[in-house]
């Protein structure tokens, strides 16, 4: 970078702010950026920060200059050591300021609706209205700045896997990964609809039929969902789809995207990404998402409960979680708990304060007396629980004990999503379906083309809810960072699985027809996977909303605050389009 005073034609500055050395002493610097700070000392010497994206500088402006906060300048001056006693260490520039500075405005600013520096507490809907504004503060600046450099690791990591980049279509027939989707109105075709792509599901696996082996795409998605702290309308994955490839070959290229994406995300390498199947996460944790910063597992507790008297607790599962210490709850502390466990669908919540007289533990609860020796002896070693802990208890069916359990240990063990440490976790063999529909129909639980267990083949028919898949999640501090499957590529699989869920031929020509056909024409075996990066990268910034890490979001409605989208569009538009719009319905 040239320090010469004189920038050439082709450039306005001849450094950057935030680079500015006690190296340049007694150099001529030409700088751009917006007005920071300004001090003023007596009536003719001003101290004015100058900001750019790559920090602040000071810059002493002899004389009167009329230059106010956010107005965008080109200061040159000379480079000099700050007077003794007046370096600030918290600035990289702090040993120097600018001298002899002559100031040209660039461009005038109205005063900004808030402050740029972080320090100021902005509230929501200002900083999505102004987004350019808050833009500017270093929080949005460290965050996007960070999101480019895990999408360079991670297209680096594919390139070097022998991955090829194909971009796919986004105007596009409906993807089947299950949510709503953004139709986009026809012009040339009235009454008819593109789909915005739920994900390049489909055409990935059309190019795995052309031959393209190893595909990857820094993807947009677009869904129309309800939006919460991990949901955007439109997020960006990281897609890829391998032929001939396992499934443990095909986690080992995420693994390693993921990998080199912390290293650069969050400047340490993680040792270790654990594999765990779904079956133990379930019962474990009581989620398909464990987060496994904690430990807090279930408790079971069926066996200890298999012939018991006690009403609340004859049910086909008994699950329990310790609380280590958890006794110093107060009433209505376990009053809300067990309004909370009602709430996720329990009958009630059992509790247990566990107590010590003289050495011998004992159980402090509404349901104590009605326990028999054998059943305190086997609750007591089955939790392995000590004086002032908090045992809690769910009896009912196994799953949804399980799921109610899992979120109650959330609820009590854990922490905000970004905080480390980072726990990665492969959750494999999930269910090929997830329970059944209204007409007891059995639903997918990844999508219909995923490869049944080859172990579990056999069952697809007789017990197909047992029957596992060839699938995988990604897991990350309790959040789901991605999913895939190894693809059926077999027609009389692909049969067998869409009759057990009730398509028949028809119905899987009309809706997949397009996948079916190319499918006659050499499919090669292949699977695949898919991460949200929006997901990945708020983690790493220290985010627990994805919003923080995408330049221009929705809000929770899914409004744009700046633009004003949704709007209407005009009459003539519509008539173009040949649609028409229908009051809301009251
Ligand atoms: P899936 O639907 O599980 O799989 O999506 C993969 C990952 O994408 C991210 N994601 C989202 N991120 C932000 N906002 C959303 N609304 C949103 N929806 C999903 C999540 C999620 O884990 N085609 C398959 C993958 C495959 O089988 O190859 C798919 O899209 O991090």
């Amino acid at each position: 970078m040239t320090t010469d005073a004189n920038p050439t034609p082709l450039s306005m500055r001849t450094m950057r702010c935030g680079d500015v050395r006690a190296t340049n002493i007694g150099q001529q610097v030409v700088l751009c950026g917006w007005v920071g700070k300004r001090r003023e000392h007596g009536e003719h010497l001003a101290f004015l920060d100058l900001r750019d994206y790559s920090g602040i500088v000071q810059c002493v402006v002899e004389g009167t200059v009329d230059v106010r906060s956010e107005y965008v300048v080109q200061i040159a001056g000379t480079v000099a050591a700050r007077p003794e006693g007046t370096v600030n260490d918290h600035l990289l520039t702090g040993e120097v300021e600018l001298h002899d500075c002559v100031v040209t405005v660039l461009n005038a600013a109205e005063p900004p609706p808030f402050g740029v520096d972080d320090r100021a507490d902005v509230d929501e809907p200002a900083r999505l209205k102004h987004r350019y504004v808050d833009l500017r503060r270093p929080r949005m600046q460290k965050n996007l700045r960070l999101r480019a450099k895990v999408n360079a690791a991670i297209r680096r990591a594919m390139d070097v896997q022998d991955f090829c980049e194909i971009e796919t279509p986004l105007l596009w027939a409906p993807t089947p990964e299950g949510s709503r989707e953004f139709a986009v109105p026809s012009r040339l075709h009235q009454g008819q609809f593109y789909a915005l792509p739920q994900s390049p599901q489909l055409a990935k696996q059309l190019l795995m039929v052309g031959g393209f082996d190893r595909y990857y795409q820094i993807a947009r998605c677009l869904r129309d969902e309800d939006l919460r702290a991990d949901r955007q309308f439109e997020f960006t994955q990281l897609d890829l789809e391998c032929s001939f490839a396992t499934e443990q070959e095909i986690r080992s290229f995420v693994t390693t995207a993921v990998l080199d994406a912390a290293e650069v995300g969050t400047g340490v390498r993680p040792e270790e990404v654990a594999t765990m199947t779904w079956a133990d996460a379930i019962d474990l944790y009581g989620t398909d998402k464990p987060d496994l910063r904690f430990e807090m597992r279930l408790i079971d507790l069926s066996e200890v409960f298999a012939n018991t008297e006690v009403k609340a607790f004859s049910a086909s599962t008994v699950k329990a979680l310790k609380v280590d210490g958890g006794a110093t709850m107060s009433r209505s502390q376990l009053d809300n708990l067990v309004d909370r466990a009602k709430s996720l669908g329990a009958k009630g919540l059992a509790w247990f304060k566990v107590t010590a007289t003289e050495g011998t533990l004992g159980l402090d609860s509404p349901l104590d007396r009605f326990l028999t020796s054998e059943e305190r002896a086997g609750f007591l070693a089955a939790t392995e629980a000590s004086e002032g802990d908090l045992v809690v208890v769910v009896a009912d069916e196994y799953r949804l004990t399980c799921s109610i359990l899992g979120t109650l240990r959330v609820d009590l063990g854990g922490k905000p999503v970004s905080e480390g440490p980072y726990k990665y976790v492969w959750v494999i063999d999930f269910p090929l379906f997830d329970g059944v529909d209204n007409e007891g129909r059995p639903e997918a639980a990844h999508h219909a083309f995923t490869m049944p267990h080859p172990e579990d083949l056999d069952r697809i028919e007789s017990d197909p809810l047992s029957v596992r898949a060839q699938s995988y999640d990604l897991v990350l501090n309790g959040w789901e960072l991605g999913s895939g499957s190894i693809r059926i590529h077999r027609a009389d699989i692909q049969a067998r699985v869409f009759a057990a869920m009730g398509i028949d031929g028809e119905e899987a020509e009309a809706r997949f027809g397009f996948l079916l056909g190319a499918f006659r024409f050499g499919a090669p075996p292949h699977g695949g996977f898919a991460f949200g990066i929006d997901r990945l990268v708020a983690i790493f910034a220290g985010e627990n909303n994805i919003r923080e890490v995408i330049a221009f979001p929705k809000t929770q409605s899914g409004s744009d605050l700046l633009t004003g989208a949704p709007s209407a569009i005009p009459a003539t538009q519509m008539a173009e389009l040949g649609i028409r719009a229908v009051p809301k319905a009251t």
